[in-house]
């Protein structure tokens, strides 16, 4: 079947926006009055109600990015000062962040390339902005990558746990089990592979059916354990003083990669700069408020993380272990826990599974901005995305797969390609993503359409607080930090 979609922004006005394998054919009327272009619902259709949206928001926010990268980066890191900078960037740059683009997708129903190319011509902007939807794709990509092979870990954690692999391990023991596991790339890959197949699987049975339901009752279970956890956590020695390297702040220990670090982290954690968040807008049904779901969203993100760090540090100082061990933090502290504490063989097991259902909910936000370019822009259909876009990033991966042993010492800029990956999304595309997402809401739309879609309660100062973020602070502080890392300030 030929490629042609026509889709019908408002009948009233005979407007039509036609695309024809990739090409705008349409002209796009930029007099149209506000309701037409919000009145019109996305093809991939919507979401059953706000909580649905925000349980889905917080399954792609709540992943590996809370449980096993903010803990190990916080390590590595130097603990609270470095905790304090990255709260800081959820508040002044993630929440308003998040609103923008949450706004931005719900405005025009589209994939994030698509979106971008809308608002621009809505906006009567420069088209180059389009290429901001690209990064964000490509950023998504190389993301979920590296993303699989650690979720990897997380699903053979579940198999290990449930064979009693770590019932009485000592903290040298359950090091030397995570050491030989990634020093094996068959059993990396093999795990990798199942990963992404389920992601595959999951988009490709579509955005309500597919993954609504599980999230659901997957967070709280998350959650739950976590908060056991901390339980088990505060009985061990090392609490007060895992409690202390969490949230003393030493600012001797910061530099200004840290800072880099943190709000590169803000920006994982809460997945936006990407058009993740984009995406999930354009399923948004009007009449939901994005001010109260960003704030929630981010709210259970961060809560999720501080309890991740709340159970490993700990752990860490109560076995003599050190705090930047690297990625391999999480699976060489947790199951100790597993091991030794009441339960833990039910609990370790419970636990990896919730991860890797949390790290799926993440995996799809990261497949889905590319996957509904594909289907909007070239015709492809859902399953046809979905394994050319799976594919890919699986290949991808294979070269953080042999970050952990064969290519452990290839380095180029000091850091080997896992390295290389996660600093390039984390610490350069996010961020720059987020920067141009933020001038683009704050400067180049017209403000009227913001305010309309944002449609905050306290009308004028609420507005104007969010205003202010986005058009200043967030362009402004992504700028100082790049600036500080190059040593120019
Ligand atoms: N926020 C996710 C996590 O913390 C990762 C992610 C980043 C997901 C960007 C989607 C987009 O695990």
């Amino acid at each position: 079947m030929r490629n042609f979609s026509v889709v019908q922004y408002n009948v009233r006005y005979f407007t039509r926006y036609a695309n024809y394998n990739g090409v705008l054919l349409g002209a796009y009327r930029t007099d149209m009055a506000d309701e037409t272009i919000t009145d019109k619902k996305s093809q991939h259709g919507e979401w059953s109600s706000r909580f649905a949206f925000i349980m889905a928001a917080t399954g792609s926010a709540v992943g590996l990015g809370n449980i096993w990268k903010f803990p190990y980066i916080t390590g590595e890191n130097g603990g609270g000062a470095f905790v304090l900078v990255y709260l800081l960037c959820v508040l002044l740059i993630g929440i308003p962040l998040m609103m923008a683009e949450t706004m931005l997708g719900r405005r025009s129903k589209e994939n994030p390339i698509h979106t971008m190319e809308i608002l621009t011509a809505e906006a009567g902007a420069d088209k180059n902005w389009h290429y901001l939807g690209w990064m964000g794709v490509g950023a998504g990509f190389l993301i979920l990558s590296y993303y699989s092979v650690i979720a990897g870990w997380a699903s053979a954690y579940v198999v290990k746990s449930f064979f009693g692999s770590f019932s009485g391990a000592s903290a040298g023991e359950v090091k030397a089990i995570f050491e030989a596991f990634v020093a094996s790339p068959m059993q990396l890959i093999f795990w990798h592979t199942l990963f992404m197949v389920a992601t595959m699987l999951i988009v490709a049975r579509g955005i309500e059916k597919g993954f609504e339901k599980s999230v659901r009752f997957l967070l709280p279970w998350l959650f739950a354990l976590m908060v056991l956890l901390v339980g088990y956590a505060m009985t061990t020695d090392g609490y007060f003083q895992g409690l202390n390297f969490l949230f003393k702040p030493d600012f001797s220990k910061l530099t200004a990669d840290s800072v880099l670090v943190a709000m590169g982290q803000a920006f994982f954690t809460l997945s936006v700069g990407m058009g993740s968040i984009m995406v999930y807008g354009a399923y948004l049904p009007k009449d939901v408020s994005i001010a109260k779901s960003s704030m929630m969203i981010a709210g259970a993100d961060t809560i999720m993380a501080l309890l991740a760090g709340l159970i490993i540090f700990p752990i860490v100082f109560n076995n003599g272990l050190h705090p930047n061990s690297g990625p391999g933090l999480v699976f060489e502290t947790l199951p100790i826990a597993f091991g030794n504490m009441f339960g833990g063989w039910l609990v370790g097991i419970l636990f990896f599974v919730a991860l890797v259902f949390a790290a799926l909910s993440s995996s799809i936000a990261l497949i889905e901005p590319a996957v509904a370019w594909l289907i909007e822009n070239k015709g492809f259909s859902r399953q046809k995305a979905c394994i050319y876009s799976g594919s890919l990033a699986w290949v991808l991966g294979l070269g953080t797969v042999f970050s952990f042993n064969a290519w452990a010492n290839v380095k180029l800029f000091e850091r080997n390609f896992f390295e290389l990956v996660d600093y390039l999304t984390a610490n350069l595309m996010l961020p720059i993503g987020g920067f141009c997402i933020a001038v683009f809401a704050g400067w180049i739309m017209k403000q009227e359409h913001s305010k309309h879609e944002l449609d905050l309660p306290g009308e004028h100062l609420d507005y104007q607080i969010w205003k202010f973020l986005v058009s200043y602070v967030v362009p402004a502080a992504v700028f100082l930090v790049f600036l500080n890392v190059v040593g120019v300030l």
